[in-house]
């Protein structure tokens, strides 16, 4: 029980590596409370974690919005004292993101206010708490795109490099009050975010695109990310603060793409 009685905030925990980290955290003895817009797979993910007895509850929010986030919070803070606060939720608008000068306005605040100000948002409310608790962590989402030129999705990349510098000026800044701030840059993991963004086709079986990018040729899956997650979360990280740790089968590393494909 790596979690036990830990509170947990997970946003974007109703599909996805965030609901994978909601029911791998929950089952280490942690308490979750799923952040999430979509109110089908929120009460779904409850329902699922706490049919096994365990602790879950889903607050509909909508991390783009103070309002919102704020009302979300204050619910967390009734619960008890706040440990890890994991900013997972975002969008990848397929279609819609692209080269910066195609992108129309309210499609790139649209990205930037879910991906981005989401992080201001809940950081503005779960640090005083994970304070009040005398530390904790905080996990950032960011992406390969946060860390290498990706084309085609501007406002992504845009909020994606912001996360990582981010997560390095709030290690930096609440350090000194034991909370740890970390940053996993998933790719390929296959969710419906990737079956959207996916260039080759919306089938995991469907493989070209993969074996041009992957040194494992193989897709990642969303609990390989949970448990990078659990790591960051639980206290077997604790002298771990202010990283960026890819979770994409070293798609990041893998520089020269035409000489893969030969091979
Ligand atoms: N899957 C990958 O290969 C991959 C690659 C790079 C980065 N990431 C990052 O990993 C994280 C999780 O991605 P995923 O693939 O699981 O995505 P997903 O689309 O499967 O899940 C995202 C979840 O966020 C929720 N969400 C969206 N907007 C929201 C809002 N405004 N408020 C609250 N919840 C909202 C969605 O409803 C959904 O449950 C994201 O930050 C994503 O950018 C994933």
């Amino acid at each position: 029980m790596r979690l036990a009685n830990k509170i947990c905030a997970i946003t974007g925990a109703g599909k996805g590596i965030g609901r994978a980290a909601a029911e791998l955290f929950a089952a280490e003895g942690a308490k979750i409370f799923i952040l999430e817009f979509d109110e089908k797979s929120g009460f779904d993910a409850e329902k699922t974690i706490t049919g096994k007895g365990q602790q879950a509850v889903f607050i509909k929010c909508d991390v783009s919005s103070n309002d919102s986030v704020k009302a979300a919070f204050a619910c967390v803070a009734e619960a008890g004292p706040l440990h890890v606060l994991y900013n997972n939720a975002s969008v990848y608008l397929n279609g819609k993101d692209g080269l910066i000068t195609d992108i129309e306005p309210d499609i790139w605040s649209r990205v930037i206010g879910i991906n981005l100000n989401s992080i201001y948002h809940c950081c503005r409310y779960a640090i005083p708490l994970l304070q009040k608790s005398g530390g904790g962590s905080i996990i950032n989402t960011a992406s390969s795109a946060g860390v290498i030129g990706i084309p085609k999705c501007d406002a992504y990349t845009a909020t994606k490099g912001a996360t990582v510098a981010l997560t390095r000026s709030l290690a930096s800044e609440f350090g000194r009050y034991g909370i740890r701030t970390n940053c996993i840059a998933p790719a390929a993991i296959a969710t419906d975010m990737v079956k959207e963004s996916n260039p080759d086709g919306d089938d995991f079986d469907s493989v070209a695109f993969i074996n041009l990018r992957t040194p494992l040729r193989r897709w990642g899956t969303p609990d390989e990310v949970a448990q990078l997650a659990l790591f960051l979360a639980s206290d077997d990280s604790s002298y771990i603060n202010g990283t960026i740790i890819a979770a994409d089968g070293g798609i990041t590393i893998n520089g020269d793409l035409a000489k893969v494909k030969q091979a």
